[in-house]
């Protein structure tokens, strides 16, 4: 009988974290480092289906996310105020929202119609929010604790990195 290793979530998500500090110390700017969390996160973890950053516009009144790095389908949402979405919930509240049934929650903002789950962490940057990462997924309830803290931990570097730009 063959038997194969499968790791479980739990190593999965250790061995990212891991995998975030090398990207951490090996990108030279703030936003390379988004655009390999993007990239590590959406191809390593199966559930992440869609994985990317909205950034406020600095200065814009009434604030404003603007998508930046992402990597998965293209979004119609570009640009997300803050009283719209789950999106501007996070960001609004400074909290991490994760819904596990888009389709129970009224705030919901549809980007793709196979998302089934979504998780949005806010990034901060000197105590404020500064934007936050944004993922997707195609399955109900993706987002477990330990997902959240491996997200939150990528926002954090990201979050540092950006105090030091
Ligand atoms: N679903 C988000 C909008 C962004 S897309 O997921 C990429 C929201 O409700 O704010």
């Amino acid at each position: 009988m063959i038997t194969m290793a499968t790791k479980s979530n739990t190593d999965k998500v250790d061995e990212i974290r891991k995998e975030a500090d090398r990207l951490n110390s090996e990108a030279r700017t703030a936003d390379q480092l988004m655009e390999g969390v993007t990239l590590l996160l959406n191809n390593q973890m199966l559930k992440y289906n869609w994985v990317g950053f909205y950034m406020l516009e600095p200065r814009a009144d009434p604030p404003m996310l603007v998508l930046g790095h992402y990597r998965g389908a293209m979004t119609p949402h570009t640009r997300i105020p803050l009283n719209q979405g789950i999106c501007g919930a996070a960001a609004s509240s400074g909290k991490t929202v994760v819904v596990d049934d888009v389709k129970k929650d009224s705030r919901y903002l549809a980007c793709s119609l196979e998302t089934k789950s979504e998780i949005v962490v806010p990034v901060f940057v000197d105590g404020k929010v500064a934007g936050e990462l944004d993922i997707d997924s195609h399955f109900l309830a993706a987002f477990a604790d330990e997902d959240r803290e491996l997200i939150e931990y990528c926002a954090q570097l990201v979050g540092k990195r950006l105090e030091r730009a």
